[in-house]
């Protein structure tokens, strides 16, 4: 169904949220359940969309995946025998549907992919991956808008170098070389706290790997397939980055339980300079914000740079400030849409290239907008408790793709914020 968000303005969110785990951790690990045979179990999976998704591709694998959301649990049945193809139609909704290449190709030889969608936030390659597959043994093209790799003959260890540390390109490599014979070294590699979690989760399933959380990540193939795990998912440093970022933007008095702030040092840094009082917390951290944040600069880059998925919040925030601050984007083009979007709620925000500038105003007026992406529609609520009236936030499905419960935590928190059917023609995603 089409929905959207219908928020009441001049809110201060006060109070307690607890976070699930990671959406960018959860989808490749229940990829990963792929190289063992048998039931893996995942714990702390968040009631998101997109793991929804995946449950389904997996489904069409010929495994059995069962997600509990109460629970916050998914099984996954994997049989001995699986397919190896992901049509398009799953595939288009869900970026992380190439996370299943990796471990088709060591498990099956031979993996068939539908080109992924996912968000609008500009092109993402997927040249890394494929060479990757290829210096390991992989036979790699495009055809018919389908990702084909084959390796009849297995895959073999090789050393890669990564032009820029690809997330899903570490994961893709990793995740191929677990299975193959002799070493594969992945330099440059991704240090996100979730590329962690996916090698600490195929270590547990008896994989070899050194060098976790560096960016030099070394994985010796064992032979056979892995074993099933039973693994409790990292917790969302985006999600809790967006609740730490949603505390200040309101003046609010945000406790964000079940969060890594050692995942966040920079953004809660930042978040200080901007005024905040941050308490670290043996289970979390609080985030008090009691007057107009200060104007912070930000240079998105990989982790441990400032993530680009809370880009669009340090905007919403700078839009309230009482000064002018610049904000650049290194890794998705795409993603200040979400600049222009925040215009129609009386930002004063100007995008030239990599670079957004904006200058504060003290107070945002509410008006419909349009999410593009998971993190823009998230921020344009956010920006919506901090203006004055109501405000529309359209593509309601792309927040549902990435943040169990939104609206309801947000009510928790204090706000008035509902979601309802949307039939107005401003839906264009
Ligand atoms: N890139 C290439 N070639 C490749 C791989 C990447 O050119 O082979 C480029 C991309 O086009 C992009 C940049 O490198 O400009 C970064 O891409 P990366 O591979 O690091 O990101 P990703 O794996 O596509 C994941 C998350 C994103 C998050 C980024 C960066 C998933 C499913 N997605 O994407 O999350 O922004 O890492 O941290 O894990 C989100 O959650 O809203 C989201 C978009």
């Amino acid at each position: 169904m089409v929905e959207r968000f219908r928020i009441a303005g001049e809110a201060r969110l006060s109070g307690s949220v607890e976070v699930a785990g990671a959406k960018n951790s959860v989808l490749k690990l229940m990829a990963l359940a792929l190289l063992a045979e048998g039931t893996t179990t995942l714990r702390q999976v968040p009631a998101i969309l997109d793991v929804t998704f995946m449950a389904q591709l997996l489904d069409t694998l010929g495994c059995s995946v069962k997600v509990d959301t109460d629970a916050g649990t998914a099984t996954i049945a994997v049989p001995g025998e699986i397919g190896h193809q992901c049509d398009y139609e799953l595939v288009r909704k869900l970026r992380a549907s190439i996370s299943v290449l990796g471990p088709l190709l060591a498990r099956c030889g031979q993996a068939e992919v539908a080109l992924p969608g996912g968000d609008n936030i500009g092109s993402r390659g997927l040249n890394m991956h494929v060479a990757g597959l290829e210096a390991m043994g992989a036979k790699v093209h495009i055809e018919h808008g389908f990702v084909v790799a084959e390796a009849p003959h297995g895959l073999h260890g090789a050393e890669v170098w990564l032009d820029f540390p690809s997330v899903g390109a570490t994961e893709t490599i990793m995740m191929a070389a677990v299975l193959a014979k002799g070493t594969t070294v992945i330099e440059n590699a991704a240090r996100e706290p979730d590329v962690q979690d996916i090698a600490t989760m195929l270590v547990e399933m008896g994989a070899q790997i050194e060098g976790i959380g560096t960016s030099r990540v070394e994985v010796t193939g064992v032979s056979g397939l892995l074993q099933p795990v039973d693994h409790t998912v990292v917790p969302d440093r985006i999600v809790a980055g967006s609740w730490a970022f949603a505390a200040a933007i309101t003046k609010g008095d945000v406790t964000v339980l079940n969060a890594h702030a050692e995942h966040l040092e920079l953004p809660l840094d930042k978040l200080q300079k901007a005024g905040a009082e941050i308490t670290v917390l043996p289970e979390g951290f609080r985030v008090v914000m009691n007057d107009r944040p200060k104007p912070v600069d930000v240079v998105t880059l990989p982790y441990p740079g400032f993530p680009t998925d809370l880009q669009a919040f340090v905007i919403a925030m700078n839009a309230v400030s009482d000064g002018a601050a610049m904000v650049t984007e290194n890794l998705f083009e795409g993603r200040f849409t979400f600049a222009q979007e925040l215009t129609r709620l009386g930002a004063h925000v100007q995008t030239d290239g990599h670079h957004a500038v904006i200058r504060g105003v003290p107070r945002l007026s509410g008006a419909p907008v349009v999410a593009s992406d998971i993190r823009a529609g998230a921020a344009l609520v956010i920006a919506g408790l901090a203006a004055e009236g109501e405000t529309l936030v359209s593509a309601a499905h792309h927040v549902h793709r990435g943040y169990t419960d939104f609206a309801g935590n947000l009510r928790r928190l204090g706000a008035d914020v509902t979601v309802e059917p949307d039939d107005s023609e401003l839906f264009w995603h």
